[in-house]
């Protein structure tokens, strides 16, 4: 592809359906914080001030540690804010961002409407600045265990409406199992929520299975796992299951050795719902502009694949249709 193509590629307008809204805290921020609060985190950090992490396990570490300074409502709106700046730079028009009540006020309800109505505010103020429209997936924390998913979802049911508008789960997916979650899930799907999983990352495709029978989800995130029994692959066709794809997570954290190597081709060959995001960008050194540069370049993916990329991903957003169809018009091609 030559540069003018890929550069029209690059700078398209985009819709991410995951981001974990720590995870996309610029590791300069993270550091300011914990040098205005005198907390030593130094072993989060490489000699180059980027995020430092051996493995999957390592970075859920970090990753905690690098929260632990986001210790108030005020501390999440100035992450907000430079979250969706940096997302607009890279022409992200639509995004979900993954919430923890575990982080924002300890699963407490009355603490976690304050972080919310903090990140919402500043949401509001970059959608008038820059144009661009978040909505919230509250997550629970699958390592925390199934008793600390409950009042997260209790969290997202009493918050639930036109601004959050999923619930999820992330975390170590080697602990515990999708069924030991369906209370909290069930809650969330009572309150109107619609529902999404980390599954099929670390766990085979009897994880991603699992997550869509106990969870009911109807999406997955990552779920590149399903590429393993492709019975399950064409069960994700028939029923319409969008698949949060991450490649440079992916990568950066060994699921795969390489881009070349990553089965995202594969499942959009078979017909998947298959979207991209960045997870964690700081983390893994990327940007929504470097994966779609990546997957340019790798799998030789033109305007028209993208297009269709982006659109399956405005449908598949949790948010109103209002929101949709705004999202979608944008998406539009002169
Ligand atoms: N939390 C943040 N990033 C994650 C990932 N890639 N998998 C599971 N939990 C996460
Ligand atoms: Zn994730």
């Amino acid at each position: 592809m030559d540069e003018d193509r890929l550069d029209r590629v690059v700078r398209l307008p985009k819709v991410e359906l995951h981001l974990h809204h720590e995870g996309a805290a610029p590791p300069a921020f993270i550091k300011g914080l914990a040098q205005e609060k005198s907390v030593d985190l130094s072993s989060a950090f490489a000699p180059d001030g980027s995020y430092a992490f051996r493995d999957f396990v390592h970075f859920l570490r970090v990753y905690e540690a690098a929260t632990s300074v986001l210790e108030t409502p005020e501390d999440y709106a100035r992450l907000t804010s430079a979250i969706l700046e940096e997302s607009a730079a890279n022409d992200v028009i639509y995004c979900e961002t993954f919430l923890s009540p575990d982080f924002c006020g300890g699963g407490d309800l009355g603490a976690w409407r304050e972080y919310l109505h903090a990140i919402r505010d500043a949401a509001e103020k970059a959608e008038q600045t820059h144009g661009i429209i978040l909505r919230g997936i509250v997550t629970c924390i699958r390592h925390l265990g199934p008793e600390r998913a409950k009042p997260a979802a209790r969290c997202a049911a009493e918050t639930a409406g036109d601004w959050i508008v999923g619930f999820g789960m992330a975390g170590d997916e080697s602990r515990g199992k999708p069924k030991d979650f369906t209370y909290s899930f069930d809650m969330a799907r009572e309150a109107g929520l619609r529902l999404t999983a980390h599954a099929g990352e670390w766990g085979g495709a009897t994880s991603v299975r699992d997550a869509l029978q106990d969870l009911r989800v109807e999406r997955i995130g990552h779920g590149v796992h399903a590429i393993d029994d492709l019975s399950l692959v064409d069960m994700l066709v028939e029923k319409g299951i969008t698949l949060e794809i991450c490649p440079g997570s992916n990568v950066a954290l060994k699921v795969y050795p390489s881009l070349a190597a990553h089965p995202i081709e594969k499942l959009r060959q078979r017909g998947v719902n298959v979207t991209v995001s960045t997870d964690d960008p700081p983390f893994f050194h990327s940007t929504m502009r470097d994966e779609y540069r990546n997957l340019a370049e790798t799998f030789g993916w033109d305007e028209d694949v993208f297009a269709k990329i982006n659109e399956t991903a405005a449908r598949s957003a949790f948010c109103d249709e209002d929101t949709r169809r705004r999202v979608l018009k944008r998406l539009e091609r002169p």
